[in-house]
């Protein structure tokens, strides 16, 4: 008999970098889904925005900035305020630039490497002690098919990904006996406004063999509602137009 889907009805997930692309589409799915949501990303309006559309029964937001550990503290206190639970996170803010090695510039590298290799530290240990509290949990980390092998012109955003990966796997052997489970979610392209540069224009025909938000969103959704006594520790995902 197949196992049925967990009901996200007392969910509450707070989701990183949740203004845009991925992180705004799972806001929406898992919403759909029943679950309540604690978004955070940089820009206050952007957060505003979101809530709006998602309904103040539904979602609270706060801006956030991942480099900083204490706005992941406060976005993960402002959803048990709200809420009275915290039950999954989210991690999903980054950024990428893409050039050879050399072409960085220094400022560039650290701001990668503290958004998120860092940033995602600073929002798993805001987390954990809320997840531990509520007797268990998930927690979603959105690295790359960078972060599995790494493609030329892109060492240091790859290395950010491959570091996501060791946490996530570590995590999942330190976490599981506890309640939480750990997944990395590995896309490859997706069409969101991080796709963009190296000659990508919004709408251009190529973006059409790219995986959306929304596919991504499902894994994520997916993972969540696995029963409890499954989990997926990586899902590595390509749209069919796109070669492994
Ligand atoms: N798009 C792809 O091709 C692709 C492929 C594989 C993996 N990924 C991964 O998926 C994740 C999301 O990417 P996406 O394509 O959805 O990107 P996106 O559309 O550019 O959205 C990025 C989100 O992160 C926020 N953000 C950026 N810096 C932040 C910071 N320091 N603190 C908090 N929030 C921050 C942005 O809002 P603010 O600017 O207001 O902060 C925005 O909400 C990233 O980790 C990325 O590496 C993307």
């Amino acid at each position: 008999m197949p196992a049925e889907t967990r009901s996200l009805a007392d969910d509450v997930v707070a989701i990183t970098g949740a203004t845009s692309g991925i992180g705004a589409a799972a806001a929406h799915q898992l919403v759909d889904a029943g679950a309540k949501v604690v978004l955070g990303a940089r820009g206050a309006e952007g957060v505003d925005k979101l809530v709006a559309e998602l309904g103040e029964e539904n979602a609270v937001g706060v801006a956030c900035d991942v480099r900083d550990p204490a706005d992941c503290q406060r976005l993960i206190a402002a959803g048990v305020r709200k809420f009275g639970r915290l039950t999954g996170l989210v991690a999903n803010a980054g950024i990428g630039a893409y050039g050879g090695i050399l072409d960085y510039d220094d400022e560039l590298i650290t701001r990668m490497i503290e958004t998120n290799f860092s940033g995602t530290v600073w929002a798993v240990r805001a987390a954990v002690p809320v997840l531990l509290e509520a007797g268990g949990g998930d927690i979603v980390v959105l690295s790359s098919v960078a972060g599995l092998r790494g493609g030329a012109d892109e060492a240091v955003y790859a290395a950010t990904k491959f570091a996501q990966v060791g946490l996530a796997g570590a995590m999942d052997r330190e976490l599981r006996e506890k309640g939480i489970r750990v997944t990395a979610v590995c896309p490859a392209g997706v069409s969101t406004e991080f796709a963009m540069g190296l000659g990508r224009t919004p709408g251009m025909p190529a973006l059409d063999d790219y995986l959306q938000a929304d596919d991504v969103a499902f894994a994520i959704t997916t993972v969540l509602r696995q029963p409890r006594r499954l989990r997926t520790t990586q899902w590595a995902l390509w749209s069919n137009g796109q070669s492994s």
